[in-house]
């Protein structure tokens, strides 16, 4: 028989040894049912996994033989995949290795070759029985997915009326061909014929057998011999073949002609179509056409009406056309997600069945039935992320969906901080995973607003802007496939609690007190247009108590940053303007202003619109001077305000005499203030009651960028008064001395070096000094030398901060003719004594006094003595004489000596502070120069009531 050549080719490619004990598969892992004319098996997905394998089947001897695409299209196995991805496995009951008892039961048994790990390969059993439900038909025609099937009834027909054209065309074949013989004819479209032996037909893929009853014929759709017919816009593939046998004296012709539709489905939005030729026309015999119904199926199986209307399937024919209309969704099929390029989507599966039956006009019925696995395109079905957020709760609450459930949600990415579920959980986000009605899920995110991931920003007044940057890191169940859906949502709510402010003012502060809100904190504090730096609270004595409830500042009232909004003798009204910015923009946030009245007293100010400010007092005079009668250098410029004590001058920067000039790092406006004494006009010697006096007042800034200043016209200026430095050493207190001030008869010069060759002039003063240089100083008898010889004694040279030698504290710097020596300072006086009317002494400070000391004014009390009387012992200046100094000591608090002075002399500058903050606009470019507005005072005390004294030694 044919089949058993068939076995014969078969059993070429047998790979396995016999004996091995076949296992059978885990429970609930297999499946199997009779459906139709074949047998149905499914092996679980999570089973097979990845894991290599393959179908055998065994030959009538037993042995096992690979099942490969070709054997199976051959042998009537289709091997695929349902709609879930499991496998699936279907065998024909015509098919090869089926035990056919008559045509009534079918047996079939099967093994799965699984590899395990390390290459294991484990054998399991597939095994079922069938039984046949619903006779055969005549002619039983089957599409299946990789082959079509059909069998005959092999028992002898009724007579046909029709001539059968095909039929005779192959009958010359059968006609010559050899008794004992199988052959298939294949009958082209053209009309040319080629015959060959079955045996022959297997070789190139066809099967072909016999059963109890049938004729089979098995055909793959690849063959060349297979063509394409379009019948009513259908394309149909078509096979026509007639299979005889031929005895000695009998010859049976059979027509094998199988056609199945090959159409491709139609897509739409919501629902796909399968349509078919109504009239399979390469298959009809006659031209006779009874319809004997058309039905539809799923997997193979036929389902009835009740399901279709469930299901909302349709099934709908006209004369030409059968569809069937198939929502995309609807069950019965299966959806799966996929993701192509980051895009989440969806491809709907069904595997359609359409049976049908016709007859023509004899006893020719036509069972037909076409399988049709279907999957849609790719359809990109984008998740929703949806703000659910109620601003009153404080968090925000956002939905994404709508996922079919082989999507998994493996991390969340919130501000480009990654977070796996539950590390977002522990950090008091909420997270959930929710079903809907219809088994697709979604997510549902809550993320306080306090969170620090979450941006908050500052809009205005009270609104505070929450921004939440989310991506969802999502993956496909089976497929491993990652995509990620992000988005912002924004929340503005108003629960900003602003800083509320109160203003006072304390004998020398302006006090802002600030109790906080909610946001301040991260706020920069500003006053006016200057960032409140550590330096600029350090340079202009501003305090800054800084509390978790409350903030406070206070800023003297001559610091550098307040507007002074009027100055008068009366008072000053000066303005502290307060704000807080954003730390990004600097936009400003909130603003206060403290406004408060203090007394004018010692005022040097330079304010932002060059202008200075300067009062000048008459008690700073002995006696004291009518401020009234002063002026700048500028003669015309005169007191802007004045009364018999004080006199206040505010006056531009580019006028009054004012001069400019840079000192290394600064830029220094300079004034004078001058009183003039009222001269006793024509009699000499001039004698005046006044004392002269001058104030030299100073705007220093200090400059970065000295260009900048120069370009820029919108250069903005504050300053304020600079004040010396402490005392750390303090001298005892002495005896108040009673002197007199005869400036005309001695003079105290400071030299420029130890060699006494240059002096500072009046003018130089103040005296810059670097702080590991000596001073040098001379004192000296301006007595025109005449007849009396004169020597000088200097009996006590001290230094006071300010210009009256009565200031306390007090240096010593010579004590009754000896020199001191101190931890901060030594005196050496010079031993060579050129002549008797000078005297030379040097201060040499050790670094600590330096520190101690800002400037000095310098007073020495001297006296002249007579070597004429011959009393030259008085006139010895040494210091270790006992005897002289108690004699000393005694004269001169006896006496009234004379004193001169000079000064000051700074040891040490204050430390500038400079300030700069270039804002966003480049025409508005502020260079802020902050200059410590240095008032010089450099008192000279000159004139006044002059005695002429000579040392009347006793
Ligand atoms: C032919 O059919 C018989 C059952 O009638 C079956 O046992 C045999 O395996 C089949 N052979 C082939 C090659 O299809
Ligand atoms: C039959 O139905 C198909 C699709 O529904 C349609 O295209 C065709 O025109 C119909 N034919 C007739 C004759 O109504
Ligand atoms: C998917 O994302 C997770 C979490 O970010 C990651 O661990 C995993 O490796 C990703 N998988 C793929 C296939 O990219
Ligand atoms: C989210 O919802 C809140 C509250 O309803 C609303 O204020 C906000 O504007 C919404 N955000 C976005 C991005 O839609
Ligand atoms: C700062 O305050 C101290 C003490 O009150 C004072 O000695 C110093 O001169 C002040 N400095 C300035 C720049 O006002």
């Amino acid at each position: 028989m044919a089949y058993l050549l068939l076995i014969g080719v078969i059993l070429i490619s047998a790979l396995f040894p016999l004996g091995v004990e076949p296992l059978s598969l885990p429970q609930g892992v297999a499946r199997s049912e009779c459906r139709s004319r074949g047998f149905w098996f499914w092996i679980d997905k999570n089973f097979l996994g990845q894991k290599v394998w393959q179908l055998e089947a065994f030959n009538s001897q037993g042995s096992a033989i690979s099942v490969t695409d070709k054997i199976a299209s051959q042998c009537g196995f289709t091997i695929t995949q349902d709609v879930y991805g499991n496998t699936e496995i279907r065998v024909s009951f015509l098919g090869c290795s089926v035990d056919n008892m008559a045509d009534r039961q079918f047996s079939v048994e099967l093994q799965l070759q699984v590899t395990e790990g390390l290459g294991q390969i484990l054998s399991y059993q597939l095994a079922l029985t069938c039984n046949l439900d619903d006779p055969w038909n005549p002619r039983e025609i089957i599409c299946e997915e990789n082959y079509v099937e059909v069998s005959v009834r092999r028992d002898v027909p009724g007579i046909a009326n029709t001539p059968m054209n095909d039929w005779l065309a192959a009958w010359p074949m059968a006609r010559d061909a050899l008794s004992h013989v199988w052959q298939i004819v294949f009958h082209f479209p053209n009309g040319s014929l080629f015959s060959t032996p079955a045996k022959a037909s297997q070789q190139w893929g066809y099967g072909i057998n016999t059963t109890a009853t049938r004729i089979v014929f098995r055909a793959p759709y690849n063959t060349s011999e297979f063509h394409l017919v379009e019948a009513n816009g259908f394309h149909i593939a078509v096979i026509k073949t007639t299979v005889f046998y031929k005895q000695v004296w009998l010859v049976l012709m059979v027509d094998m002609a199988a056609a199945c539709p090959i159409d491709p489905p139609i897509f739409q939005e919501r629902a796909l179509i399968w349509m078919t030729p109504l009239v399979l026309s390469p298959l009809m015999v006659s031209t006779v056409f009874h319809d004997g119904g058309v039905r539809m199926g799923l997997d193979g199986k036929l389902i009835d009406k009740s399901i279709m209307t469930q299901n909302s399937y349709q099934l709908s024919m006209n004369s030409t056309a059968v569809a069937i209309t198939v929502p995309i969704g609807a069950p019965g099929g299966h959806m799966q997600s996929d993701v192509i390029d980051n895009q989440y989507g969806t491809t709907y599966s069904i595997k359609l069945l359409l049976e049908r039956k016709w007859w023509g006009d004899g006893s020719d019925d036509t069972w037909h039935a076409a399988h049709k696995p279907i999957t849609t395109p790719f359809m990109p079905h984008t998740p929703v992320l949806s703000n659910y957020t109620v601003p009153e709760l404080g968090y925000f609450e956002v939905h994404l969906g709508n996922f079919f459930p082989d999507v998994e949600l493996v991390a969340l990415d919130v501000a480009n901080v990654p977070l796996t579920p539950a590390s977002a959980r522990i950090r008091g986000f909420y997270l959930s995973e929710n079903l809907h009605i219809n088994g697709s899920k979604f997510y549902i995110l809550h993320v306080p607003f306090k969170d620090k991931l979450v941006q908050k920003t500052h809009l205005s007044g009270k609104v505070m802007r929450y921004t939440l940057y989310v991506t969802y890191i999502l993956t496909l169940v089976p497929k491993n496939k990652n995509f990620t859906i992000t988005g912002v949502i924004v929340c503005d709510v108003p629960d900003v609690v602003l800083p509320t402010f109160e203003g006072s003012c304390s004998k020398d502060r302006l006090i802002l007190t600030m109790s906080r809100g909610s946001l301040d904190r991260y706020w920069l504090p500003y006053v006016r247009e200057l960032p409140l730096t550590e330096a600029l609270v350090q340079s202009q004595n501003y305090t800054v108590q800084e509390g978790s409830a409350t903030y406070r500042l206070a800023v003297p009232p001559l610091a550098a940053g307040l507007v002074y909004e009027d100055i008068t003798l009366r008072g000053l009204r000066v303005r502290l303007d307060f704000s807080l910015r954003d730390n990004t923009t600097l936009a400003v946030k909130t603003t206060f202003s403290v406004t408060c009245h203090f007394p004018t007293g010692a005022l040097l100010v330079c304010l932002p619109n060059r202008t200075m400010v300067a009062t000048v007092f008459g008690l700073d005079t002995r006696p004291a001077f009518d401020p009234r009668r002063t002026h700048l250098r500028d003669r015309n410029c005169r007191p802007t305000e004045a009364d018999e004590l004080r006199a206040l001058f505010v006056f531009s920067l580019s006028s009054c005499g004012t001069s400019r000039r840079f000192d290394s790092n600064y830029l220094i406006y300079e004034n004078d203030v001058t009183f003039e004494p009222e001269m006793m006009p024509i009699a000499a010697p001039v004698i005046s009651r006044d004392s002269e006096y001058k104030l030299t007042i100073q705007c220093r800034y200090s400059l970065h960028e000295v260009a900048s200043v120069w370009l820029e016209r919108n250069v903005s200026y504050g300053g304020s008064r600079a004040l010396s430095a402490n005392v750390l050493y303090r001298s005892r207190a002495r005896a108040l001395r009673k002197r007199a001030h005869h400036p005309q008869d001695a003079r105290l010069r400071m030299a420029t070096d130890g060699t006494y060759t240059a002096f500072y002039s009046e003018e130089d003063f103040p005296v810059l000094n670097l702080h590991t240089e000596p001073l040098f100083f001379q004192a000296e008898l301006t007595i025109p030398h005449g007849a009396l010889s004169q020597t000088l004694m200097l009996q006590e040279c001290w230094g006071t901060e300010g210009p009256d030698p009565d200031d306390a504290p007090q240096w010593d710097f010579i004590v009754q003719n000896c020199p001191v020596k101190t931890p901060t300072y030594e005196t050496l006086l010079d031993p060579v004594i050129i002549e008797s009317v000078r005297q030379r002494f040097a201060v040499k400070m050790q670094s600590l006094g330096v520190q101690a000391l800002g400037q000095v004014f310098l007073h020495c009390s001297v006296s002249a003595c007579s070597h004429t009387r011959g009393d030259t012992g008085r006139c010895r200046r040494s210091c270790n004489d006992t005897e002289h100094r108690m004699g000393s000591t005694l004269s001169g608090l006896g006496q009234q000596a004379t004193y001169v002075s000079l000064g000051p002399v700074a040891f040490q500058t204050e430390d500038q502070v400079g300030l700069s903050h270039m804002e966003d606009e480049p025409w508005h470019t502020w260079i802020w120069i902050v200059a410590i507005g240095s008032i010089v005072l450099l008192l000279l005390l000159l004139g006044g009531m002059f005695f002429s004294t000579s040392c009347n030694c006793q």
